[in-house]
């Protein structure tokens, strides 16, 4: 019997799945050619269910840290797994992965668990909304906290009290920022932050460190808190916190994704001040506490204390950002790749609906490579120079058609996003 092919099983999924696919895992708004379902993975590379091998820079969309299927974390999960997941109280794990992830960011005093990003943000507007007796946060516009109402994208199933209470800045731009939180007067109970500007579909940022000093003035003479949201770029910019290396220490930070290299765990560290009232919120999950998903986190935090998995993965991104420049000038094309080189967004100049590069990806994907038109991408420790020259190989490639292709393009009708 032959395997189903993917329209195949888009067709199944439709009858079953509301919208065939949903959330950030749905290719609607994604080029031609990209696979909605995938049969395996390991170490850098995807296969779908086609057979077709895909090198991966989204890496899950970055809880891939060391690559799928690694070995020394995937055995720390199965032997706990054997021994003790969800019982009907915690693992003595659990203070294992407590007391390390005190030890290696530097604003933590102590740590809670929960399953996803948004249960660590969610958590962390309560603990701060407890801590000061106030309702009202100061975020970035375009910033992503995660699917739960009060920060959901998308107006469909929203009630605007859902996000009332939220006064918007903009990343990195400091009068805005000290607007909004004069907007929200006393009322302020926290202001959350990104690591950096790595909102979808725009150039991404470094947080300038003006930025997050006065952030941090503001929090501290309006007695909010600041909260830093590592649950996307932690660990893949430093082995503490990443606002550490602009010098600012937040009261709270979110973190989840690359903490246990994909399985399902995600924390909230804080610093002293803030202790009594995280223990007065009602936070709580049926499997929050099982403990295999902590023991793969104990073992990826050793790798990441241990390896230099953080200086491979940026000299893998520059080489990459090297080589795609080079091959997109030599073929008339000017990239903007932004962001922390490990953590490449890359759009077309000059390209409002996006069509070049949507061409230019499903071209991509062809030749064996999983990228994204318009969210940032992640690469990981598993990856190789001989990975990245398969790249940089590939987009020659797809420059070489893209040139062909581009005067018959049309416009693009799948991209979701605004027009630059
Ligand atoms: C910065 C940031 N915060 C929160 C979340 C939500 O995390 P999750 O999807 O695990 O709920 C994400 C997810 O992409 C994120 O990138």
């Amino acid at each position: 019997m032959t395997e189903p092919t993917d329209r195949e099983l888009r067709q199944r999924a439709a009858r079953v799945i509301p919208g065939g696919m949903y959330g950030h895992q749905s290719v609607v708004s994604l080029p031609d050619g990209y696979p909605q379902f995938f049969a395996r993975a390991e170490g850098p590379w995807l296969w779908d269910t086609e057979g077709n091998l895909l090198l991966d820079l989204m890496c899950a969309y970055g809880p891939q840290l060391f690559g799928y299927g690694n070995a020394v974390i995937d055995r720390a999960y199965i032997e706990q797994l054997h021994v003790g997941d969800a019982m009907t109280g915690p693992s003595p794990i659990m203070i294992d992965l407590a007391e390390t992830l005190v030890g290696m960011i530097g604003h933590a005093e102590w740590a809670m668990f929960c399953k996803n990003g948004s249960d660590a943000t969610t958590m962390a507007l309560m603990a701060a909304r407890a801590h000061t007796g106030r309702n009202s946060i100061v975020r970035a516009r375009g910033a992503y906290h995660g699917s739960q109402p009060w920060s959901n994208p998308r107006p469909a199933g929203v009630a605007p009290s859902d996000q009332s209470n939220q006064h918007l800045c903009i990343y990195n731009d400091i009068a805005s920022l000290e607007a909004a939180v004069k907007s929200a007067g006393s009322d302020l109970a926290a202001i959350f932050a990104a690591p950096y500007r790595h909102d979808v579909f725009t150039d991404q940022s470094l947080p300038s460190a003006a930025y997050a000093r006065r952030a941090r003035e503001l929090a501290d003479q309006t007695g909010a808190l600041l909260i830093v949201d590592e649950v996307r770029a932690g660990f893949r910019l430093a082995r503490d916190c990443s606002w550490s290396l602009v010098g600012v220490a937040p009261d709270l930070s979110c973190w989840g994704k690359a903490i246990a290299n994909g399985h399902p765990i995600s924390a909230l560290v804080g610093s002293e001040k803030v202790r009594v009232a995280a223990s007065r919120i009602y936070a709580t999950g049926s499997y929050w506490f099982a403990a295999a998903a902590m023991a793969a986190s104990l073992a990826t935090l050793r790798q990441i204390r241990d390896t230099d998995y953080l200086e491979r993965t940026i000299a893998l991104g520059e080489r990459l950002r090297e080589g795609l420049d080079a091959a997109a000038k030599a073929h008339g094309y000017t990239l903007r790749q932004t962001g922390p080189v490990q953590m490449p967004q890359i759009l077309f100049d000059s390209d409002p609906d996006m069509r070049h590069g949507y061409f230019w990806c499903s071209r991509m994907i062809k030749h064996g490579v999983y990228m994204h038109p318009w969210h940032n991408m992640f690469l990981s420790a598993a990856m190789n120079e001989a990975n990245i020259d398969f790249v940089i190989d590939a987009a020659r490639e797809s420059f070489r058609e893209l040139v062909v292709a581009a005067p018959t393009l049309g416009a693009n009708d799948r991209y979701p996003g605004p027009r630059s």
